[in-house]
């Protein structure tokens, strides 16, 4: 959240590179847009923003006539906003200045002791003008280089006075030279250099459109930038060589292209993100899974005791789906708990103990915090994580990447399934190496699991669509919704919910079918639509039973599923075709994607950029 963007070109203007960026990355924000330029007139920086989206700030950009040459315009910084401190507004949007006008300042993260230093800072004769805990980072930064004279020392000299988290970048204009600076402490914050400049981004997918080789900073890290490459130093001011990760993706797989939503577009790329994470890693033989190429060899996976997942929202309903697999196919005690409620535990973690971590962005900060935290409790860390070079994937001891490519909408849909799938072949894999799991049963998932790329199709066509489309029109005046299910389906149901009122912003619960009568089913009546969803298997049913007991009292049920008999029993249905109960998740899963994406249509909400959300939560 908040997403950072620099660049010092070798020749100007910066400007439309900056926006550019910013507008690759308004994902991860848009409460607020803004640019500071060096000012070659001025001798100083000059600042432009607005509240709301990067449309904003284009208008005041129009607005605002550049009185210096736009050719001397090469060095400039960029930022969108989630706002943390204080409310959307212009003066609380990025970049913050000091006193004078010689620099400006981008931040993403918290500044915890902010309070303490404002005070300070103001009993010193400092006037602030906004709300945020990251104008004291430009006020500091500002007196520490009256007396440095150098922005790398001046940005030292004040972080180790700060508590908190933070990504920033500062540019400084002074007798005529331009100094870029940045530095991080928990959010991420990546560089890459081509002939043309040098860039900074909290995101690598602003970079992807300079160069596919980039750097990401370590924490505690200073990086200065300017026009032919940048330095490191380390948090003991040592220089620093950090390894450069090639991006996969390119930025034209970034975009919308004819998709009237990422949303939709990344629901419908599913089938070949299965392919993408699920096909080379099956063994030849085809009755195990082959992770030598992933840090996952060797005896990574050997004597694991117990798993312990750990992850937040749609990762965290991929985590539970997980324990299912983990427990069913290798046989392996498995605990699931919410990253934020974990990383404040005094675990009782037993030798032997796996903590699995699951993250689309990798940069989660309560899922960072949980896992080092099992780490220090003594547990191995394994994570599944769709970004490679993330801060996750480079503090685990095995990684399994899911290649769902870059995943743009706010509510997250590919990463979901690819996490599944990951789980699916993290669970034959530990089944296989403790021989809990029989090559027939391994063979007979996996080889579904190849099926299950053209069945996912089957959801995807025309007419089911239109389908989902009629149902969703018929029930987006409801009241409420509630989302049923049982075992390996319970999350589904929980991940259902999620993605309706995430986007919609329509009141749903998900809940385990079998708990409907210890009270919820108190809020049945005709306005209540309850989506049931029930594959044919061992609990198909019981989850039945739990239907009836709904439409006994008058809910409205629709039947997600493959279980025949249900599917009849109830007037609106989805049929999803049948698979192994194992796998079901990741195609009962694909209907429920959609019909939140057409209720939120019909409601005429900013689907990819839903109020108050941004993505990947980089703040606790
Ligand atoms: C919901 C959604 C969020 C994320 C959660 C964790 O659609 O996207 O609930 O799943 O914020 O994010 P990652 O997976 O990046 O750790």
């Amino acid at each position: 959240m908040c997403g950072i963007v620099g660049a010092f070109l070798a020749t100007g203007p910066v400007t439309p590179v900056l926006l550019d960026g910013l507008r690759v990355l308004e994902y991860r924000g848009y409460d607020s847009a803004g640019l500071a330029l060096a000012d070659g007139t001025s001798q100083g920086v000059r600042v432009i923003k607005s509240e709301g989206r990067i449309a904003n700030l284009d208008n005041r950009l129009a607005e605002t006539p550049l009185d210096f040459d736009a050719e001397d315009l090469c060095a400039g910084i960029g930022h969108t906003r989630w706002a943390t401190h204080g409310p959307p507004s212009d003066v609380n949007a990025h970049p913050h200045g000091g006193t004078g006008t010689r620099l400006a300042l981008v931040h993403n993260g918290i500044i915890e002791n902010y309070t303490e230093l404002k005070a300070e800072l103001q009993s010193a004769g400092v006037t602030f003008r906004s709300d945020t805990d990251s104008e004291v980072l430009a006020h500091l930064i500002e007196r520490a280089l009256e007396e440095a004279g150098d922005l790398v020392e001046a940005v030292r000299s004040i972080l180790g006075r700060l508590e908190g988290y933070y990504a920033l970048a500062v540019l400084d204009r002074h007798g005529g030279r331009n100094q870029l600076v940045c530095a991080r402490s928990g959010p991420p914050l990546a560089l890459c250099s081509t002939p043309g400049g040098t860039y900074l981004a909290s995101d690598i997918l602003a970079l992807v459109a300079h160069s596919n080789r980039v750097v990401f900073l370590d924490d505690g890290d200073i990086g200065r930038l300017q026009a032919n490459g940048f330095e490191i130093w380390d948090k003991d001011g040592r220089p620093a060589e950090r390894l450069a990760t090639t991006v996969e993706f390119n930025s034209a797989e970034a975009g919308l292209g004819h998709w009237p939503h990422f949303m939709l577009k990344e629901i419908f790329e599913q089938p070949d993100v299965l392919a993408r994470t699920a096909f080379g890693r099956i063994a030849a033989s085809g009755d195990d899974v082959d992770f030598e190429d992933e840090r996952l060899g060797g005896d990574t996976l050997a004597d694991v005791q117990r798993v312990q997942v750990i992850a937040c929202g749609t990762a965290l309903h991929a985590g539970q789906i997980a324990a299912y697999l983990i427990e069913g196919l290798a046989g392996i005690p498995t605990d699931v708990d919410f990253a934020s409620e974990f990383r404040y535990r005094s675990p009782c973690l037993v030798p032997g103990t796996l903590a699995l971590c699951i993250s689309q962005s990798g940069e989660t900060a309560d899922t960072l915090a949980a896992a080092r935290l099992a780490v220090k409790h003594g547990a191995r860390l394994v994570s599944i994580c769709n970004v490679d070079g993330s801060s996750q994937v480079r503090e685990s001891e095995g990684v399994v990447l899911t290649h769902a490519g870059p995943e743009i909408g706010v509510a997250s849909t590919k990463a979901f399934t690819a996490q599944l799938v990951s789980a699916v072949l993290l669970a034959v894999r530990l089944g296989r190496s403790r021989e809990s799991l029989s090559r027939e049963d391994a063979a007979e998932v996996l080889s579904e699991l190849r099926i299950l790329r053209s069945k996912m199709g089957s959801l995807l066509t025309k007419e089911y669509v239109e389908d989902i489309k009629h149902l969703a029109r018929s029930h987006m005046e409801q009241t409420g919704f509630l989302f049923l299910g049982r075992g390996v389906n319970f999350p589904v149901a929980l991940e259902g919910a999620l993605k309706l009122k995430e986007i919609s912003y329509m009141h749903a619960e998900g809940y385990a079918a079998g708990e409907m009568k210890h009270g919820p089913i108190a809020l049945i009546d005709s306005g209540m639509s309850v989506f049931v969803i029930n594959a044919a298997g061992p609990l198909a049913g019981k989850v039945r039973a739990n239907m009836e007991q709904v439409q006994a009292r008058g809910g409205r049920v629709v039947c997600v599923g493959s279980d025949p008999e249900s599917l009849t029993a109830t007037e609106e249905a989805l049929a999803v075709p049948e698979t192994l109960e194992w796998l079901s998740p990741i195609l009962n899963t694909i209907p429920l994607q959609l019909f939140a994406y057409h209720v939120a249509r019909l409601r005429g909400c900013d689907i990819d950029k839903p109020r108050n959300l941004a993505k990947s939560v980089t703040v606790e």
